[in-house]
C-alpha cells in the first residue's frame, strides 16, 4: 500500500471514536487499537499502542485497512527528541486515498491536524476545540495537497479553523461550523521561494460564528514567489458577528515585519474568485474588504447576493475594494465596492 501515516509529536491528544481508513481494492480489515494495548480511560498513555496499530494497518497489503478507536478518551504522550517544544496533535504526510471519520481533537499545543502532500483524502465528522485565546492552534492545516473533501466538521480554536497553504489544489469544504477562531484562511502566501499555485477551492454551506475573519485570502506584500491563486467559489455562507466576513489582503505584513509598509506589491495573482450568497452580521463596518496588489490586480472577482449588516450603531456597513476587476450580480450590501 502506498499510504504511510505519521503521527507527529503528539502530546496531549484525546480521541473519540476515530476511524482512519485507507482505501484500495479488496476487503477492508479493521485494526482495533484495543488489540494493541490501547485503553480509553483518559489516563493511560496510548502512544505505543497507537503507533503499533498504525504501523500494522499501513503495512497491510491485502485490501484496505481501518484504524479503529472506539468511544473513549485516549490520552497520548509521545516523547520524541526531534519534536519542537510545542507539538501538533496529529499529522499526515504523503498519505494517499484515505479518510478520517469521527475524530475529536482537544487542546493541541499547536495546529490540531496537519496535512502535507496528501492526495484523495477526506475528513468528516470531526470536532476540534481549543480556547479562543490560545495562539497558533489552527484546526486543520493543509499544504501541497490535492483532491481533498472536508465536510461536516465543527472547529473552534484560537487560530484559523482551516488554513490552506501553497500547493493545494482541488479542495472542497462544506458544512463547516467555525468559531471561535480566524476563519477559513488561504495563506499567507508568496513569502517564500518555490511556493506553488493554489487552485480549485470550494467552500459552501457553512457558518462562521464569532470569528475574527470569515473568508480570508492573504498574501505577503513583499513576495519571493510569483504564484497564481485561482478558481475559488465561496457559496452559501452565514456570518454571525464576524470581524471581517470577506477579506482579501495582499498587503499582509503582521507584527511590523516589513521594513516599509506600502512600499512593496504582492506578486501573487488572484484570479477567478466567486462569492455567492454570503449573509449575516459583521462586527466591523468594513464587512467587505478586497485589497489587491497594484502590480497584480485581482481578476474576475464575482460578487453576487451579498447581504451583510454591521452590528454596531455608529455608522453603516461599508466596502473597500482596491485594484479589483470582475463583476457584480444581484443584491449586494454593502454595495459601494467598485469593481
Ligand atoms: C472523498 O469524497 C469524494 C466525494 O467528495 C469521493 O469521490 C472520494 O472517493 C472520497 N475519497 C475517499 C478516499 O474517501
Ligand atoms: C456529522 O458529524 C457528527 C460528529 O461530529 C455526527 O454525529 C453526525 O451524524 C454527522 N452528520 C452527518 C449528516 O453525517
Ligand atoms: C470538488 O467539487 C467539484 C465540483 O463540484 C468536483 O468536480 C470535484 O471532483 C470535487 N473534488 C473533491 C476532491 O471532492
Ligand atoms: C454563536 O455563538 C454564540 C456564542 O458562543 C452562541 O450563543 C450562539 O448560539 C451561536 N449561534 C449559532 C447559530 O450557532
Amino acid at each position: 500500500m502506498a499510504s504511510r501515516f505519521l503521527i507527529l509529536c503528539a502530546t496531549y491528544l484525546f480521541f473519540f471514536f476515530l476511524a482512519v481508513s485507507s482505501e484500495s481494492s479488496g476487503e477492508e480489515t479493521i485494526f482495533d487499537v484495543r488489540n494493541y494495548g490501547g485503553r480509553g480511560d483518559g489516563q493511560r498513555d496510548n502512544a505505543f499502542a497507537f503507533a503499533k496499530t498504525w504501523n500494522e494497518a499501513c503495512q497491510w497489503s491485502k485490501g484496505s485497512s481501518t484504524v479503529y478507536i472506539p468511544p473513549g478518551i485516549f490520552f497520548i504522550r509521545q516523547k520524541n527528541p526531534n519534536c519542537r517544544t510545542l507539538a501538533m496533535n496529529l499529522g499526515f504526510a504523503f498519505v494517499r486515498s484515505s479518510k478520517i471519520d469521527g475524530l475529536r481533537s482537544v487542546n493541541s499545543k499547536m495546529g490540531h491536524i496537519n496535512f502535507f502532500s496528501v492526495q484523495n483524502f477526506n475528513v468528516t465528522g470531526v470536532t476540534i476545540t481549543a480556547p479562543g485565546d490560545s495562539p497558533n492552534t489552527d484546526g486543520i492545516k493543509i499544504g501541497k495537497s490535492k483532491d481533498m473533501h472536508i465536510y461536516n466538521v465543527t472547529i473552534g480554536t484560537g487560530d484559523d479553523c482551516i488554513a490552506i497553504l501553497d500547493g493545494t489544489t482541488n479542495l472542497n469544504i462544506s458544512d463547516v461550523r467555525c468559531g471561535p477562531g480566524h476563519g477559513i484562511s488561504v495563506g499567507s502566501l508568496g513569502r517564500n521561494k518555490g511556493e506553488e499555485d493554489v487552485e480549485g477551492l470550494t467552500v459552501r454551506d457553512s457558518v462562521f460564528n464569532g470569528t475574527s475573519d470569515g473568508l480570508r485570502i492573504k498574501t505577503w506584500a513583499k513576495s519571493r514567489s510569483q504564484i497564481l491563486v485561482s478558481n475559488f467559489l465561496y457559496d452559501n455562507i452565514q456570518m454571525i458577528n464576524v470581524g471581517n466576513p470577506i477579506i482579501i489582503d495582499q498587503q499582509y505584513c503582521p507584527h511590523g515585519l516589513c521594513d516599509s509598509p506600502g512600499k512593496y506589491d504582492s506578486l501573487v495573482q488572484i484570479k477567478d474568485v466567486k462569492y455567492n450568497k454570503i449573509w449575516g452580521t459583521s462586527t466591523s463596518k468594513e464587512a467587505l474588504k478586497i485589497e489587491c496588489s497594484k502590480t497584480h490586480p485581482c481578476q474576475d472577482v464575482e460578487l453576487s447576493n451579498i447581504d451583510l449588516k454591521y452590528v454596531g450603531h455608529d455608522g453603516l456597513v461599508t466596502a473597500l475594494c482596491e485594484n479589483v476587476g470582475g463583476s457584480v450580480h444581484g443584491k449586494i450590501v454593502p454595495g459601494d465596492c467598485r469593481i
